[in-house]
């Protein structure tokens, strides 16, 4: 499945920061992932940035002036505006959300943030001052009530070669604003998910601990491709490296009594729970304040006990669990074991001795398992399109469950 960008008409606003550089691996990430894409510079803009550039990379001409009669815009003054599914300004200078929060409209950003019905996102980026003032903190604050999207900005290194807050968000990260702000539309739109992703690590002592190969990616692929579907989600994730998504709330924690408690803590208002994290059965049942100290001692036993198993404790009337099975051997009669033990809706089953896909790699080949004992065997693919393959059956279980529509969840808050 697709991410929320395929096939979507983007409007790309640049205008005069040295940030318009970044602009062009932005527009880059867009294309590649399939939306297409009309570039607007302003003067300023192109004189960091050449007009070129972005022809190169989006394969359209670029729009740097609104009266060009051989542009798009020349024609037709909204022509883009109205087109568009999506208006980027990235990045945007004080300068330009002054006048976007004044409603100006002399140059082919402005106007076309000023025509358009789409959703406007805008990246912010300025010297750390500029941001500061209390100017443009109120243009900000005026879009924002207006509905405009605005990501960022950073804090980091500047040009000026200080560090303050006023970095245009990256390329990567903006491309997630975009996903975001596209899926809003999704069939999970008001729906709240909670995910769960990582390895657990059980402390020995201080410095050491018991965990397993999980790397997060599962979960955390799940929780984007929720939230490209428009879902609130809320992602607990154990240890991993994988980079936070962004509009998902990311709560972390450790080990398996922390993950039990999180889950507990968020699970009384989720609508699903989908539980990727590898947690560990096991706990030190004593772990050491201080630093074992090995000593002259040749041998050491580590007393472990049970910990709780997370997804079992938890239930609602209406909620969807979801599991996974984890399996060596006897992948779906364990699977379908675990379904009914753990008082499940859904199981995604997968062999943990496969080399190509599953634990640490980026694709995955699972076997999924509804209550009704039917077996959906997905082939290999990208973990984020196996996201997409479970919640389509989390979805259909949502509906079939009836629960509140979006709109009611949206009402009531
Ligand atoms: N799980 C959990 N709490 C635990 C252990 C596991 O919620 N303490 C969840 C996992 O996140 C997964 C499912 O239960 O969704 C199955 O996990 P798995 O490790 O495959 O199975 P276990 O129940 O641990 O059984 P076994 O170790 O015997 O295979």
């Amino acid at each position: 499945m697709p991410t929320p960008l395929e096939g979507r008409h983007v409007a790309l606003g640049v205008t005069g920061s040295i940030a318009a550089y970044k602009a062009v691996d932005l527009a880059s990430r867009l294309v590649q992932a399939g939306s297409h894409v009309v570039v607007m510079l302003t003067d300023e803009a192109a004189r960091f940035v050449s007009p070129l550039s972005f022809a190169a990379i989006v394969h359209r001409p670029v729009v740097t002036d609104l009266y060009d009669p051989r542009s798009e815009m020349g024609m037709d003054h909204v022509a883009l505006a109205e087109q568009a599914d999506l208006v980027m300004v990235a990045p945007a200078t004080a300068n330009t959300l002054a006048k976007m929060a004044h409603g100006l409209a002399d140059d082919p950003v402005t106007t076309t943030v000023l025509a358009t019905g789409a959703p406007v996102i805008v990246a912010p980026a300025m010297d750390a001052k500029m941001f500061e003032n209390p100017a443009t903190r109120a243009n900000l604050a005026t879009l924002r009530e207006r509905g405009l999207h605005v990501a960022g900005p950073a804090s980091g290194r500047m040009a000026s070669g200080l560090t303050g807050v006023g970095r245009m968000v990256e390329p990567e990260e903006l491309v997630g604003h975009a996903r975001l702000v596209l899926g809003r539309a999704g069939d999970l739109a008001g729906r709240r998910l909670v995910v769960t992703a990582g390895g657990t690590e059980e402390p020995i002592d201080p410095v050491r601990v018991i965990t397993n190969r999980s790397s997060g990616k599962m979960g955390f692929a799940i929780a984007e491709a929720a939230r490209d579907r428009g879902a609130d989600v809320t992602l607990i994730s154990a240890r991993s490296t994988q980079p936070e998504p962004v509009g998902v709330s990311v709560v972390r924690a450790a080990s398996a009594r922390a993950m039990a408690d999180a889950v507990r803590e968020t699970a009384g208002q989720a609508d699903a729970v989908v539980m990727a994290a590898a947690v560990s059965d096991w706990t030190p049942a004593a772990p050491s304040a201080t630093k074992l100290k090995k000593g002259a001692a040749v041998d050491l036993s580590l007393e472990l006990e049970r910990t709780e198993d997370v997804i079992a404790s938890v239930e609602g009337p209406r909620l969807v669990k979801v599991g996974f099975a984890l399996e060596t051997e006897e992948l779906e009669s364990n699977a379908r074991a675990k379904l009914a033990a753990k008082g499940l809706d859904l199981i995604v089953a997968n062999d943990a001795l496969q080399q190509d896909a599953g634990m640490g790699a980026d694709e995955n080949r699972v076997v999924i398992i509804g209550r009704d004992g039917e077996a959906q065997q997905v082939p290999t693919m990208s973990k984020y399109e196996v996201g997409h393959r479970i919640l389509d059956r989390v979805a259909r279980l949502l509906v079939e469950r009836g629960g509140r529509s979006a709109g009611e969840l949206i009402e009531h808050g």
